[in-house]
């Protein structure tokens, strides 16, 4: 017995199990939709062993093993919009971009890294191993790895940012849709335009938020804190939630990590009612599932909007759960009784139930992937921010449709659930689509894992870094030698011609001399 214990612990010195990390999540964007992404992936991190601190405004009611919340919440307000706000303040993604970034990265500068939490997190003792952090107007937040000596991983619950290439990442706005521009991949020459002036506009978009984090993270950090830019430039990693099977696909550096769809979990049990309401027997001929996510309050839509998606609904035979607060609807409304509210949805569970046909959504990415993984068509009712982006592909790819919130009448929603219940099209590419997404060499947890753990073992990956990172603008697309070349090309042709017509005049004196001179001849 002695001896194998001996054993045990000489194999246990000799062959350590997996190490364990303390890592920290700074995720303050106050969007609990971005959160579902970060907090799937820091349990996970728990899961494998990991210790994992998770800032945000979102705490678990009951935390996984390994899993500490430090909770900002209360510090700024969550984002909760009604449609009116959405409407006059968000109204197409390049605003909403604008206002999502500049305004919140100065509120969330002030009020949540000058919070009594990050605070006290500033000065903790503990050590840290690595921090990730979401970069939606929070780049403030890269103080902390310059504080800790630690290295960072940027993460984005959307498709790439614009500024999440700034790892060197390929950008070509001639085939790469921007982040707020509503095209697919195959753009004609305007809207190639209209993408090439999205990407400087995001660029400076960009500027704009450091000037401001560089002045707030300062004041805590103290005045000798490198510029955020600096900082935020020295991520080690992205991680990005997009998938080619559903966005397009591209060209991509060593440390540009595809993880769309890491949130879903395979399988898990639904609560009971949701179960009871989701089996539907022989009443009706199956379920659409309406939700606008956990930012847009669809009980906020014009009373007129509403009175047609329940006039509609009335006079289907299907079961509708719709994710909305129904006590906040118009009290005289007509409410069919098909119609099951829910404030929260566990919403891949309820997508992926067999009596599932159809998913009415905003077009939330995360949505989207749910949707597709699960094989269910999708009617897209894009709101604002990279929502029309990911419908316009899922229209692209023929996995739905999408209708404008403006355009929204009976007749219109009618029609298009018609077409998306009825025709297989919608229905056979969805499930096409969907074994495509799930057909990847590990699962893109493991690979989100596999990666966070390398960038600790390797003190930071400096390795994996595009050597373009470092290079001013016109360097980075050869505008300094383009425009020498051009230079160069100018001056010789220039010359060359020059040297022609000069040769050309001075032959022609030559000539006209020597037919005087003969003239001259001849007249003696
Ligand atoms: C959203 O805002 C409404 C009103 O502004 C509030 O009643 C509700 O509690 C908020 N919901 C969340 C999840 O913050
Ligand atoms: C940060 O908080 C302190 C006290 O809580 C306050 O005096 C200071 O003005 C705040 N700084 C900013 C930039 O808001
Ligand atoms: C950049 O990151 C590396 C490794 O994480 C670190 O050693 C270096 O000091 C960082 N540079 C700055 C300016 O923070």
């Amino acid at each position: 017995m002695k001896k194998l214990t001996i054993f045990i612990l000489l194999l246990i010195l000799f062959f350590p199990l997996r190490e364990n990390y303390r890592i920290l999540g700074l995720f303050p964007f106050p969007s609990r939709s971005h959160v579902v992404m970060f907090q799937a992936l820091m349990k996970g991190l728990a899961e494998k062993g990991h210790e994992v601190d998770v800032l945000s405004h979102f705490p678990q009611e009951k935390p996984p093993p390994r899993y500490n919340d430090i909770s900002v919440r209360g510090t700024v307000p969550i984002n909760n919009f009604s449609i009116k706000f959405i409407q006059e303040h968000l109204g197409n993604a390049y605003q909403s971009t604008e206002h999502l970034l500049t305004h919140l990265t100065e509120s969330i500068c002030t009020e949540v890294l000058n919070s009594s939490y990050v605070r006290e997190l500033k000065n903790t003792k503990k050590k840290y191993d690595l921090i990730i952090i979401e970069i939606y107007a929070t780049d403030c937040f890269f103080a902390f790895a310059y504080k800790f000596k630690i290295p960072v991983i940027g993460i984005t619950s959307s498709v790439t940012v614009s500024w999440g290439n700034r790892i060197g990442n390929p950008d070509n706005p001639s085939y790469i849709p921007n982040y707020i521009m509503p095209f697919s991949g195959r753009m004609n020459f305007i809207e190639r335009m209209r993408n090439t002036l999205a990407f400087l506009t995001t660029k400076r978009l960009e500027t704009a938020t450091h000037t401001i984090s560089d002045i707030i993270a300062r004041e805590q950090f103290g005045p000798d804190l490198p510029r955020i830019s600096v900082l935020a430039y020295n991520v080690s990693l992205m991680l990005i939630n997009s998938h080619f099977s559903i966005n397009y696909a591209r060209p991509a550096v060593s440390n540009f990590i595809e993880v769309g769809s890491l949130h879903i979990k395979p399988r898990n049990l639904l609560p009971k009612h949701l179960e009871e309401v989701l089996n539907i027997g022989s009443q009706y001929e199956g379920v659409i599932c309406l939700s606008m996510g956990s930012i847009v309050r669809s009980e906020t839509f014009s009373r007129d909007k509403l009175q047609a998606f329940f006039h509609v609904f009335k006079g289907m035979s299907y079961q509708i759960i719709w994710k909305a607060n129904k006590e906040q609807m118009p009290k005289d409304l007509d409410i069919p009784p098909n119609i099951h509210f829910e404030q929260w949805l566990p919403q891949k569970d309820v997508l992926c139930h067999p009596n599932v046909k159809l998913f009415i959504a905003h077009g939330g990415l995360l949505g989207l992937q749910e949707a597709v993984y699960c094989g269910v068509p999708l009617l897209g009712i894009p709101q604002f921010s990279d929502q029309e982006l990911n419908l316009k592909m899922s229209e692209t790819l023929n996995l739905g449709m999408i209708i404008k919130y403006e355009d929204l009448t009976e007749k219109r929603i009618t029609e298009a659930l018609m077409l998306l219940l009825f025709d297989n099209k919608y229905k056979e590419n969805v499930k096409r689509l969907s074994k495509i997404l799930k057909d990847q060499p590990n699962p893109p947890m493991d690979t989100a894992i596999y990666w966070i753990e390398y960038v600790i073992r390797h003190k930071g990956s400096f390795q994996l870094r595009a050597l373009g990172v470092d290079l001013p603008w016109y360097q980075h697309h050869s505008l300094d030698v383009i425009i020498t070349l051009l230079v160069l090309f100018t001056t010789i042709i220039g010359s060359t011609c020059c040297t022609y017509s000069a040769m050309g005049k001075i032959m022609s004196v030559c000539r006209a001399k020597r037919k005087a001179r003969q003239d001259i001849i001849r007249g003696c």
